[in-house]
């Protein structure tokens, strides 16, 4: 994806989205709802890669009960996104303008109860697999994050990244449900909320793919290694 031009006035704009990061994250680890004053037995959604955050404000819409916060690498995104949720006035919507690389030190063990990913980069043409938001070592984080039977919701364009992310989902003790290649054609489709890219690419004909991902026991044999 193309960078963002860095945005005017960055600082000032940021400054007046205060009420909706923290300066440090990290120390909200295993404390989310607390933190944005939300009830201590709410659902804590987390999203990766929320781009301009019309997803994040839908779902936070939808869903007002849920603690919902969305990471952002790309602090211009970010920012956008942030004042979609501030125009909006929603309280239960959060950001982190951070990378999911460092997933496990804003979120506790068992912490999440859903997460989702939405049209991440595919890293296909330049073959790096590693770099995928839905590679092995990334979805060992998401399950040290999540609850038992905690949910990935995952949908992009891509039919190699997909097959990729259904391959690595089962091999790292994720059950794969709601499994579709034509979300928008499914019976999944009412529920269904697009994000910006899932909208430029219906509009090209692209079919979305979309799996969910269940967190399960990961079995282990004798050996240690894994079934
Ligand atoms: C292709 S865009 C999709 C945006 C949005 N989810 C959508 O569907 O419209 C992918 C977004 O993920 C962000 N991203 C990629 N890798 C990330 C990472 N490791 N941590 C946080 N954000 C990331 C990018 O900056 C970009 O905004």
């Amino acid at each position: 994806m193309a960078r963002m031009r860095k945005k005017k006035n960055l600082i000032p704009r940021m400054e007046a989205c205060s009420d909706r990061f923290f300066s440090d994250p990290a120390a909200n680890r295993g404390k989310w709802r607390e933190a944005c004053s939300m009830p201590e037995d709410c659902l804590l959604f987390v999203e990766i890669g929320c781009g301009k955050g019309l997803f994040s404000e839908q779902m936070a819409k939808k869903y007002p009960d849920v603690c919902y916060v969305a990471i952002e690498r790309e602090v211009s995104c970010c920012l956008l996104a942030m004042e979609k949720a501030k125009r909006a006035e929603l309280k239960n919507l959060f950001f982190i303008p951070g990378d999911a690389s460092s997933i496990l030190e804003y979120f506790g063990e068992n912490e999440v109860d859903r997460i989702f990913i939405n049209f991440c980069d595919p890293w296909t043409r330049q073959n790096k697999p590693k770099r995928r938001l839905t590679y092995r070592a990334f979805l060992a984080t998401y399950r040290t994050i999540l609850k038992d039977s905690g949910e990935i919701h995952f949908k992009t364009d891509n039919d190699p990244l997909y097959d990729f992310t259904l391959e690595e989902m089962k091999d790292m003790g994720f059950e794969t449900t709601c499994v579709t290649r034509d979300l928008h054609r499914s019976e999944w489709n009412e529920d269904n909320i697009r994000t910006e890219f899932e909208t430029k690419y219906a509009e090209q004909g692209i079919p979305i793919k979309r799996v969910v991902g269940i967190k399960r026991e990961l079995l282990v044999k004798k050996d240690g290694s894994d079934i």
